[in-house]
């Protein structure tokens, strides 16, 4: 596997490799990350991964210098799992000094992750949009465990006519249902067992959704059953799978999403309903 660390390395490497199946991460990487380069291979494609904590997606409050990094153990796990090439910019390179460009995602952005942390998805889009542009990749792969990041994406790359196509990847989960993500390295032991609670009230309401009852009632008996599990539900939404506009009535596409603040840790979580 190449290590590029600048942007001449990056370009030499990438020429040598064909098609590309691109995955973007923050590190910290799990079995949900490697996921997404199994899905690359499996697509025909070569895996190449990137590693960058970006600082624009992270609001003034957030954790982003005490976010996660091993590098190491990053890179041994990559490595096994078949990725050829992994990126790993500094600030610098991602962010030119005097840079006057964001990207600005509207429609699938502003409720939810957008309206709870603001510029968040304009942090996403931008720092995505210039990935794209370094690797170039034919087509690039996202967890669903982030289900509105993967909409907001692909709004973009249709609106920005840029030719990658985005696939997305099945939530990866602990046997006890609990999404894997980087940020549960911040539970205590007493809350990582409660987290699973939130995948379980989400399985409970696309039970009932699905045995046609009031979508409105399932939505708040779920926000009880989340604060009766020591969590504060920061929104449980039913909504067009695409847009991420609240639906009131049942139809198709449509997800189940989810975030509750677990002590100081704040869980996402989705599901697909029918
Ligand atoms: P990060 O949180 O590191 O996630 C990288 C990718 O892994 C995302 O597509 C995310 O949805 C996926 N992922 C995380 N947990 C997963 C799980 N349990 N199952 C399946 N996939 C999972 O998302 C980001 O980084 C950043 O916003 C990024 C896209 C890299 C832009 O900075």
């Amino acid at each position: 596997m190449i290590i590029a660390r600048t942007l001449e390395e990056l370009t030499a490497a990438r020429a040598t490799l064909g098609d590309v199946g691109f995955v973007p991460t923050m590190g910290a990487l799990h079995a949900g990350h490697l996921k997404l380069v199994e899905a690359a291979r499996e697509a025909g494609l070569t895996p190449v991964a990137s590693i960058f904590v970006n600082p624009t997606q992270f609001g003034p409050k957030e954790d982003f210098a005490r976010y996660p990094r091993d590098e190491a153990g990053d890179i041994a796990k990559l490595e096994a799992a078949g990725c050829k090439l992994v990126w790993m910019p500094g600030v610098e390179e991602m962010y030119p000094a005097d840079a006057a460009t964001s990207i600005h995602v509207a429609g699938p952005s502003q409720r939810w992750e957008g309206a709870t942390r603001p510029g968040h998805f304009n942090g996403v889009a931008t720092v995505v949009a210039k990935l794209f542009g370094q690797i170039r990749p034919q087509a690039a792969f996202f967890g669903e465990k982030d289900w509105q990041q993967v909409q907001v994406v692909r709004r973009m790359v249709a609106d920005l006519l840029l030719p990658v196509r985005i696939v997305p990847v099945p939530t990866v989960r602990e046997a006890d249902g609990l999404a894997l993500s980087s940020r549960n390295a911040y539970l205590s032991p007493e809350e990582r067992r409660a987290a699973p609670k939130l995948h379980a009230a989400l399985q409970h309401a696309v039970k009932y959704l699905q045995q046609g009852k009031e979508p409105a009632a399932i939505l708040h008996h779920t926000r009880m059953e989340l604060a009766a599990a020591g969590m504060v539900p920061d929104y449980v939404a039913l909504v067009q799978a695409q847009t991420l506009e609240p639906i009131a009535a049942l139809q198709t596409p449509a997800r189940l999403i989810a975030a509750a603040k677990l002590g100081h840790v704040r869980l996402l979580d989705n599901l697909p309903i029918g």
